[in-house]
């Protein structure tokens, strides 16, 4: 093969690669915002906070409370704080000890006013413990209220919160709060755990009603 020639196929061989590099970008591109809105039941909900932002911010409370040397009992509030509590205890350095309650005082968008509380456990085993709440989100801070009260009923020394997600401004009740997330509007949000009657709990990222 002559110089030329060569030069000729080397620019061929270029040019092929451009072409499918920009097409995997497009691609890549119209994926992305595709995902970027979504549709849950009746709703459109469009992106808020990123897996990756989650993530951080996750590691971050989980550090905090890892500085905590006395040996604690975690309460995940299920369902919504599946994913979070399963994210932050990957990242807490200490032992511990796990009790999941199960909770529910939301219809549709919006709150009914009251919580049902269902213990997984002998509520026992809070006796004289130290008790971290782990929560998906406060919304009027009923439910954590509520779950706390019952804490203490059950023995329970101490009862803080930590929660991945806070709406300050939809705050009616006095509840432990030590660490937040993301301090959010008061806009409905679901994914990561948090549904929309029962939908959308399965999203990596947090999406807002649009
Ligand atoms: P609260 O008792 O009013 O603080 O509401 C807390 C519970 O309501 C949370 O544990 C969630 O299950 C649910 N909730 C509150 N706000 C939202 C939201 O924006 N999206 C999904 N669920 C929510
Ligand atoms: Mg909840």
């Amino acid at each position: 093969m002559t110089l030329p020639d060569a030069l000729g196929v080397a620019f061929f061989v270029e040019r092929m690669a451009e072409t499918i590099i920009r097409r995997v970008h497009v691609q890549t591109k119209k994926k992305y915002l595709k995902d970027l809105t979504v549709k849950i039941g009746d709703l459109l909900f469009e992106m808020f906070i990123s897996h990756q932002e989650i993530q951080e911010r996750t590691r971050e409370l989980a550090m905090k409370i890892s500085n905590d040397d006395e040996s604690l009992i975690f309460v995940p509030v299920m369902t919504g704080a599946f994913y979070f509590s399963s994210s932050f205890l990957s990242y807490y350095s200490r032992p511990y000890q796990i009790c999941c309650v199960t909770t529910s005082s939301y219809k549709g968008t919006k709150s009914t006013g009251s919580v049902e509380i269902i213990h997984h456990k002998d509520p026992a085993i809070f006796e004289g413990k130290k008790v971290v709440i782990l929560e998906d989100i406060i919304d009027t801070g009923l439910t954590v209220k509520e779950l706390t009260r019952e804490l203490y009923l059950n023995g329970a020394r101490e009862v803080i919160v930590v929660a991945m997600l806070f709406k300050p401004g939809k705050l009616e009740h006095d509840i432990p709060l030590h660490s937040v997330g993301f301090e959010i509007g008061d806009e409905f949000v679901i994914g990561f755990g948090l549904d929309y009657n029962e939908s959308g709990r399965y999203l990596d990222d947090i999406y807002q009603l649009k």
